[in-house]
């Protein structure tokens, strides 16, 4: 019915295209913030651990599932179904993710394009052209919608070229990028007067704000920052060898994403404290951290204008950071409805990306419209209601649907002996039992 399935074609391949999906706006924006506004190294210790003890073996049955099934999400969780009803859930889950990640997507496409806007801004202002500066920088629907079509039109041209030459090498070349300019972000700006205010802000732990809050603020942005519940992970575990180990590449995936998040948040509130010490107001009128899309659009430019000629390269190496962060997350997300649609519609993927491309944009092109009422509205459905309750049903399929055996026969497969460890003797029951009661009582105490 449908072409040969595409392939990672090393581990590395799947190591940057993987962390790559984790690794987006959720660390390098959304981390810090978080971190600043929930008691800095408090929230950072109360992340790792959850990172580990949560996110990793949720992560883990993600890409178990997938490499087992080598399918997309509907076909996978059918695929370790036992009977009609087991099939009913799993083909519900399966639309679900693809749903959840589209809608993900068409907001996340939004902000990417914002992100694309300010990276083309400091060329127009080098051309003196300041009609088009003020519209770059501007929020009309006008500017919103054309650069959310720039920034899906990307994204759909390295899904349309495939698993091995779209993903992966784009993957494999943005990823190294990315951390080159964060680390070289990170040295410039903490050498400006105000910085260290902005890392003792970040690194000094206020225990004080240990609360449910906290923990379920850190878990939200957890599952969130590894791109867990909507299938990218499980798709992108389904183009993975079976040579290659999967318990050591998602601890690998999941150590890239915790590192670049807690990297992030060296730049991001130093950048802050260097913006108050040049004049720009970092608190918003309660008293609060600017967190919001102001300090990435107007902290941190207002900052960037006050260093001159540096500023320049600072403001195009930074939104150049931003984008790239985007763009390899972006990928992963429409990868889940395109996969769809080559292994269980029969569209090739050159028509199929396009399609389901459109699509989405036309989603975001309302969100757009209608800014005010649905945006909030969107991210809240997709992250905070979609995300967690499908990582529930994830784990349930791991977890009870599919066999124990089968499962860790999987997972030994590419890491002989690894049913011997103590962890993975008890990572099906964890997966089983802990995993969704600890999602489920966040999720209903954030509901609450
Ligand atoms: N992990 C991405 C980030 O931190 O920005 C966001 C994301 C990507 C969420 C892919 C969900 C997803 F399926």
């Amino acid at each position: 019915m449908s072409a040969p399935r595409g392939q990672f074609s090393s581990n590395i391949g799947f190591l940057m295209a993987a962390a790559g999906s984790a690794v987006g706006l959720g660390n390098i924006w959304g981390f810090p913030t978080k971190a600043a506004s929930n008691g800095g190294a408090a929230f950072v210790v109360v992340y790792l651990i959850l990172a580990f003890l949560l996110a990793y073996p949720a992560l883990m049955a993600e890409l178990t599932i997938g490499r087992h099934a080598r399918r997309n999400m509907v076909q996978a969780l059918r695929g370790i179904s036992t009977g009609p009803i087991t099939r009913f859930f799993g083909s519900l889950a399966g639309f679900g993710g693809i749903l959840v990640a589209s809608l993900i997507l068409s907001f996340y496409a939004i902000v990417a394009g914002w992100m694309v806007a300010h990276l083309v801004e400091p060329f127009a202002g080098l051309f003196g052209a300041s009609g088009a500066v003020e519209w770059l920088t501007g929020n009309s629907v006008g500017r919103n919608l054309t650069f959310t079509a720039i920034f899906s039109g990307m994204t759909m041209l390295i899904i349309a070229a495939g698993v091995e030459k779209g993903i992966e090498r784009w993957s494999t070349l943005l990823m190294p990028s990315l951390i080159i300019l964060l680390l070289l972000l990170i040295v410039y700006v903490l050498t400006q007067p105000g910085a260290m205010t902005g890392l003792e802000v970040y690194l000094m732990p206020d225990f004080s704000h240990l609360s449910p809050k906290l923990l379920i603020a850190a878990m939200g942005q957890a599952f969130f920052s590894l791109s867990l519940g909507v299938g990218t992970m499980l798709i992108y575990g389904s183009y993975l060898s079976q040579q290659e180990s999967l318990p050591r590449l998602g601890a690998l995936v999941t150590l890239i994403d915790v590192g670049i998040a807690f990297t992030a948040g060296l730049l991001i509130l130093p950048a802050m404290y260097v913006a108050q010490e040049a004049g720009t107001q970092i608190f918003s009128a309660g008293g609060e951290l600017i967190a919001g899309p102001d300090l990435i659009l107007q902290v941190l430019p207002a900052l960037f204008d006050t260093m001159g000629t540096a500023g320049l390269f600072v403001a195009i190496a930074f939104f150049a950071l931003m984008v790239i962060a985007s763009l390899t997350s972006s990928i992963s997300m429409l990868e889940v409805p395109v996969a769809f649609s080559i292994e269980n519609l029969g569209v090739p993927r050159r028509l199929a990306t396009p399609l389901v491309g459109l699509v989405i944009f036309a989603i975001s092109s309302a969100i757009i419209v209608n800014f005010d009422s649905l945006f909030g509205l969107v991210v809240s459905i997709s992250t905070e209601y979609g995300q967690p309750l499908l990582g529930v049903a994830l784990c349930i399929f791991a977890g009870w649907i599919w066999r124990r055996d089968q499962l860790l026969a999987e997972l030994q497969k590419g890491h002989p002996g690894i049913e011997n460890s103590l962890f993975w003797k008890i990572w099906p029951w964890y997966v089983r039992i802990v995993c969704p009661l600890l999602i489920l009582t966040a999720f209903a105490q954030s509901v609450i």
